[in-house]
């Protein structure tokens, strides 16, 4: 197998404490990265490096594991610029808007959608995401559900049924036949393409009842619950998360005490997801991030690329953003990124740039990773390996 040696990198985070500054991130000064094949074969201080086929000099550069963006619905079409524009003219957001987004997606042919997905994925590929989720919940009926499962398991391993991402609007007068839909012929039809279940836990879409029923529905058929909780308004969502063991509950932007202690307590098992590109593009309140580090909660940061809520398929943006109005520090932001994604996807082989993980890297135009919040909305990502093939860039 053809080894690859990255040289010279002046900064480089592996997410392992127990090498290099012995913090969480594991920070290497003048470090050798090797890629053998599709994963890390060494990593160390540059003057100990073993010989490699080939050679890819950093220049001095910070090198970071790749983002792992374990929350985004890009299996849609149209787009929703004009709610947007609403919004930032002061009308407010509700779930209301998705209903825009599943006619434009069950007029669009499969080829579209596929379409779709690639562009947005390339664009986030280009900026230094190597793994991401991604969600159904744009179709709500079998056929459409299904099909959305279907094109994007061809193009990630992390896929999740949102067959309750709201009631279809073809069952509004009768939402219990829908969740009974949700619960036995879509599921059926969507468990095969899928790892995870999903369910928005919100007014306006499911109630605790609800997303209790559909999770434990798509639990006995073999999908791991996550959560969308308490986003826009405080609610049963996070209590349901932790209760079923799901790997994540997301959002959590409105939390009481007992909601962040529940967090707390279930750091092993339930990872808190933030997802600031939400409260950006709907101008609410902030995910107070700091509040669940300091109670002990695992904390992911992801981007919910989506066209309604949060249209950024960045995590560079999200890290800014995190760092700013979230009260994390920019160490605890890049964790979160990248082995926090990891967590709530429950992999063990991303998110780390050690000996047998999978080799996804991002080379930073800038000299450690902090410069992603210091110098937010600047495109520093420079190169992109993912699975030890150089996907994006090449300075
Ligand atoms: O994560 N919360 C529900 N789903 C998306 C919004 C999707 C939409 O508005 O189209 C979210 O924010
Ligand atoms: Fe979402």
């Amino acid at each position: 197998m053809t080894t690859t040696a990255i040289t010279n990198i002046g900064s480089l985070v592996t997410n392992d404490p127990s090498v290099g500054d012995g913090s969480p991130l594991g920070l290497l000064q003048d470090a050798t990265v090797v890629i053998e094949g599709d994963k890390i074969a060494w990593v160390g201080p540059a003057g100990e490096a073993p010989a490699a086929d080939t050679a890819f000099d950093a220049q001095g550069r910070a090198v970071i594991p790749g983002f792992v963006d374990s929350h985004s619905h890009l299996v849609f079409a149209g787009d929703r610029t004009a709610e947007f524009n609403a919004r930032m003219s002061g009308r407010s957001y509700s779930a209301g808007g998705i209903r825009t987004t599943v006619a434009a997606t069950r007029a669009a042919t499969d080829a579209e959608l596929e379409a779709n997905l690639v562009r947005h994925l390339d664009e986030a590929r280009r900026q230094g995401t190597t793994t991401f989720e991604t969600k159904s919940g744009y179709g709500l009926t079998v056929a459409d559900e299904a099909r959305a499962l279907r094109i994007a398991a061809a193009h990630t391993e992390e896929v999740t049924y949102l067959g309750a991402h709201i009631v279809s609007p073809d069952y509004a007068e009768d939402p219990a036949a829908y969740v009974d839909l949700v619960t036995g012929e879509m599921l059926a039809a969507c468990a095969p393409y899928a790892r995870w279940v999903d369910v928005f836990c919100e007014k306006g879409a499911f109630d605790g009842d609800q997303a209790r029923a559909i999770l434990t529905a798509g639990a006995a058929a073999g999908l791991i619950p996550r959560v969308h909780a308490n986003q826009l308004s405080y609610g049963p969502g996070v209590q349901l998360a932790v209760e079923l063991e799901a790997a994540s509950a997301d959002h959590c932007t409105h939390l009481t005490d007992a909601d962040v202690d529940a967090l707390a307590q279930a750091a092993a098992t339930t990872v808190a997801t933030l997802l600031p590109g939400a409260e950006f593009s709907t101008r609410a309140q902030w995910p107070d991030a700091r509040r669940l580090i300091d109670a002990g909660a695992t904390v992911a940061l992801s981007t919910d690329c989506n066209p309604g809520s949060s249209y950024t398929s960045s995590m560079p943006f999200c890290i800014a953003l995190a760092v700013r109005d979230m009260g994390m520090t920019p160490d605890e932001a890049l964790w979160s990124a990248t082995a926090g994604g990891a967590r709530a996807l429950r992999r063990t082989d991303i998110g780390t740039v050690t000996p047998g993980a999978r080799a996804d890297l991002a080379v930073l135009d800038a000299p450690s990773h902090v410069h992603l919040a210091y110098r937010p909305g600047v495109p520093l990502v420079s190169a992109v390996w993912q699975r030890g093939v150089r996907v994006a860039g090449g300075r």
